[in-house]
């Protein structure tokens, strides 16, 4: 927890699909909230963000690896997390408790600590009617996560390009606070 007085600290963590590379403009608003941001890629996640960009944003480098044995953690602890965009493969997997990436070994540690959490899951619209996806995100809500999520707004859903809900995430990130 951020000592009294010191800026509340946002994880915002990025999954391996496109709106990754919009990031920057959710970290900026966080940031003029009040937020001290520290992003979090998975390893695909590194793939559609530019994390010197971030970093320099940020001014806090940008994890993607766990640290090694014996090394200082670099980043504050979190107060609170974001998963903007949230991977259908990293839905499950944070349901199932799996911790094979730093971006869910956090997350699991997240739900144990009872911080608050808000996810965009951001699969395709045949992948959102997968029952375990189904399965996760109740599971991820039964734990207290918020999950914004409108199955008729994800890709393949409709014709034309699918707008990534970042206003109504800025929107819930007050309730974090
Ligand atoms: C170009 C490209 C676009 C992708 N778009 C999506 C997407 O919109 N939603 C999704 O859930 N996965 C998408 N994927 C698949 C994920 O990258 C893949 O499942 C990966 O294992 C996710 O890893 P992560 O959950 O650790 O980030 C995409 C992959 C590629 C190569």
């Amino acid at each position: 927890m951020a000592a009294a007085g010191a800026a509340r600290v946002l994880y915002a963590v990025a999954c391996g699909c496109p709106p990754a590379g919009d990031l920057g403009g959710f970290a900026g608003f966080a940031r003029q909230q009040g937020w001290d941001v520290c992003v979090i890629a998975t390893p695909d996640g590194t793939k559609f963000l530019d994390a010197a960009r971030l970093a320099e944003q940020t001014g806090h480098p940008v994890r993607s690896q766990y640290k090694n044995p014996g090394e200082p953690d670099v980043l504050p602890p979190p107060d609170a997390f974001v998963v903007a965009p949230a991977t259908f493969n990293t839905v499950n997997k944070w349901a199932a408790g799996i911790s094979d990436t730093l971006a869910l070994g956090l997350l699991n540690e997240a739900v144990g600590l009872g911080l608050p959490a808000v996810a965009v899951p951001w699969p395709n619209a045949a992948l959102a009617r997968h029952p375990a996806f189904r399965r996760s995100v109740a599971a991820l809500r039964d734990w207290g996560v918020r999950v914004i999520l409108d199955p008729a707004r994800l890709p393949g859903a409709a014709p034309g390009q699918p707008v990534f809900p970042w206003a109504e995430l800025r929107a819930e990130l007050a309730s974090l606070a």
